[in-house]
């Protein structure tokens, strides 16, 4: 993949009042939550067929196949759509970084394909002819079934980890050193709990709606079932050892350094705990039976868990896409000093939405500016809205800070454009705060240009403080 080319290939969406980021953001918390419950699923489902077979449950198989047609229906249907709209909105949101991604684990994509592929095949062979099978065969299908979903969290894995944790793949470029990255195994082994802590908390609820079965017999069951939330226990360790194998000042982010994003992690651990609490002490040690609002509410807890974890490691990974490497905004590291040569929208062919509503060609210039480089993160006046962030500021403060960017808040990229197109923006903001009246003056000050040029090299063009190690300063 060429290096210092920006454009000239992807158009540009535009989401209205939620920002790029977050629509991404929100579909990946539905798609993960579902993918995981597929890979819990299968491992629920060998272990209740197993007991079965060996006379231990008596009601395990009326489960294993009502419970396989809730994960066919939920799983197939609703995992897939939102599998392929992740694809849809990425290549919209942020076609270098996806381009990266398959650019350099095409070969592990392809793997991953083959056992998601395996997955469905022998997922829909056992919803269509499990029932006739003998018990070997059964146990054998749902086996291969879910081995081949837990391998492709293998695989996947892999690859989202490497974004936060790229290590020595950034100087080797060694597809192996970025696969089996610092994060690979506590996030591998943590995605697994979790997948099989969702599905007993789904099983529950299924359980409940088998009407058929006595109080006795469901209890029965849901005891099983919930012997695959044991693992939990693990979890603090495994989330101990994650953090310690990411980045120091992704690690400060979470704890403390970033607000929202520490009050995610604490809601995420709080309600994990709780569902833990629950699970041990109610369901595996007092054996207690749970009704279905229970259940669901558990299922609940387990998705809002779920959505705040997804939410701080996407959160810790900033100002990149992948670490080290590609800016959110889908700029290289390596790219900013050209660009702020060059000007970032110089080569942008394409054209603005409402042009013409655009007073002058300062402005039309700041709208690009906008949409290139802070589109990513921010809104104009809707979700993290720079009119509320900045609109407060002077004219000055907003060249200072936005000319410094990545000193102003570490978790921007640096300004990648020349001093006019920071005034353009600049401008451009001042403009939007004003109400956008049909006229503009425009701003050519040369002492004020040669003030943000030196706010520019003040700054330098690599990331903010926090993120420049001596060790990672020379490598890009
Ligand atoms: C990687 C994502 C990202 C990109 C790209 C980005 N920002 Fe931000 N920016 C943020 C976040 C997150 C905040 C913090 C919001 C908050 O504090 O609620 C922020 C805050 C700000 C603030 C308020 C700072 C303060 O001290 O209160 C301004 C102004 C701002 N951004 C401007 C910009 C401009 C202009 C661009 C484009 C040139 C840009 N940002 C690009 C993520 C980004």
């Amino acid at each position: 993949m060429p290096d210092s080319l920006v454009f000239p290939y992807y158009p540009i969406n535009d989401f209205g009042p939620a920002m790029k980021g977050m629509v991404i953001g929100g579909l990946g918390i539905f798609h993960v939550f579902l993918a995981q419950f597929a890979i819990g699923g299968g491992l629920l489902m060998c272990y209740l067929e197993w007991l079965s077979q060996c006379g231990k449950s008596p009601d395990a198989r009326r489960f294993v196949d009502n419970f396989f047609k809730l994960l066919v229906l939920i799983s197939f249907v609703v995992g897939a759509l939102t599998g392929v709209g992740m694809w849809f909105t990425s290549i919209q949101v942020s076609p270098r970084t996806i381009g990266l991604m398959v650019g350099e684990f095409h070969w592990i994509w392809a793997i991953e394909w083959t056992f998601f592929c395996l997955e469905i095949v022998s997922g829909y062979a056992f919803y269509r002819y499990g029932e006739r099978l003998d018990d070997r065969s059964r146990l054998r299908l749902l086996a291969v079934y879910s081995l081949a979903a837990w391998f492709s969290l293998f695989w996947i894995n892999g690859i989202l980890s490497w974004q936060l944790t790229p290590g020595s793949w950034v100087e080797t470029r060694n597809v192996w050193s970025g696969f089996f990255n610092s994060s690979f195994w506590p996030s591998l082994i943590f995605r697994t709990i979790v997948s099989m802590t969702i599905a007993a908390l789904v099983a529950c609820v299924v359980i409940n709606t088998m009407g058929a079965l006595d109080r006795a017999a469901r209890t029965v069951l849901i005891n099983q079932s919930a012997r695959l939330l044991t693992p939990m226990l693990a979890m603090p360790l495994l989330g101990l050892w994650y953090f310690a194998s990411i980045p120091a000042d992704s690690r400060a982010w979470a704890l403390g350094a970033n607000v929202p994003m520490m009050m995610f992690l604490v809601l995420s651990i709080g309600m994990s705990l709780m569902i833990g609490l629950y699970a041990v002490f109610g369901l595996i040690r007092q054996k207690l039976y749970v009704n279905g609002a229970t259940a669901t509410l558990l299922c609940s807890l387990a998705f809002a868990a779920t959505a705040g974890g997804e939410f701080v490691r996407e959160g810790v990974r900033k100002p990149f896409t992948i670490r080290e490497t590609l800016y959110s905004n889908s700029i290289r590291r390596g790219e900013v000093e050209a660009l702020r040569e060059k000007g970032s929208v110089t080569d942008d062919p394409y054209p603005l939405r409402h042009a013409d509503a655009l007073p002058s060609d300062q402005l039309r210039l700041g709208a690009k500016v906008f949409r290139f480089q802070c589109s990513v993160c921010h809104t104009l006046d809707g979700a993290n809205a720079l009119v509320h962030l900045a609109g407060a500021w002077s004219t000055e403060q907003k060249r200072v800070n936005i000319a410094r960017l990545q000193r102003t808040k570490t978790f921007m990229p640096p300004f990648a454009g020349n001093p006019e197109e920071c005034e353009a923006l600049v401008q451009y903001l001042e403009w939007v705060v004003a109400d956008s009246p049909t006229t503009w003056p425009v701003s050519d000050d040369r002492a004020v240009l040669a003030r943000i040029q030196q706010g520019l090299q003040e700054a330098g063009t690599q990331p903010g403080e926090m993120f420049t190690h001596p060790a990672r300063r020379e490598s890009r």
